[in-house]
């Protein structure tokens, strides 16, 4: 039976744009959460991290996550990347309904990689880039990896690869159905 497929990781680790591919790869509909919730709230994460703060952002962020895995139709989810911050969520990612997949990368990389986006208040602030990043990977890097199902390190597809987000998508969508095939046995 096909589950969630759930992608965590940090800013830049490319939760998104691998997403889509695995999704397209898995036939299964791909959702980003954070654009779910900005739609939901009708607000950017930006106005809401300025007008109400980050905890409240926090707060819907768990209530976004909570009822996209309501739907029973398996999708294919990039995750915020704070959603592992709050224990519920964590335990919510380790029931065996959801396949989480951790998308796994050191912080020069990610930095190197990460767009200062409008949905990335964090990295708005006077801290560089790379002290962000750097802070956030100690502090989360066991969370992610305390969840997952399937750990990817996404690095040797970027110096490997011609078309690494492609094969990226491509192993984890094996991987996935691999997990799939085992817990339903
Ligand atoms: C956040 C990551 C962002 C977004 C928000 C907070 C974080 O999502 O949810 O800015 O705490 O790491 P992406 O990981 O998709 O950039």
């Amino acid at each position: 039976m096909a589950n969630h497929v759930v992608l965590v990781g940090l800013m830049g680790s490319g939760k998104t744009t691998v997403g889509r591919r695995l999704a397209a790869r898995l036939d299964r509909p791909f959702v980003d959460a954070d654009a779910v919730l900005e739609e939901a709230a009708d607000r950017t994460i930006a106005q809401l991290f300025e007008r109400d703060g980050e905890t409240a952002f926090r707060e819907l962020e768990s209530d976004t996550f909570e009822e996209l895995l309501e739907h029973d139709q398996p999708r294919v989810i990039a995750s915020g990347g704070g959603l592992v911050l709050r224990s519920g969520n964590r335990a919510r990612l380790r029931r065996q309904d959801v396949t989480v997949v951790f998308l796994d990368a050191g912080p020069a990389f990610l930095a190197s990689r990460v767009e200062s986006k409008p949905h990335r208040p964090l990295l708005h602030g006077p801290e560089s880039t790379l002290d962000v990043i750097t802070r956030l990977h100690g502090e989360r890097a066991s969370l992610y990896a305390g969840v997952a199902d399937l750990i990817v390190p996404v690095e040797p597809f970027h110096t490997r690869e011609e078309k690494p987000k492609r094969a990226l998508a491509e192993r984890i969508a094996e991987l996935v159905v691999a997990h799939e095939a085992r817990v339903t046995a």
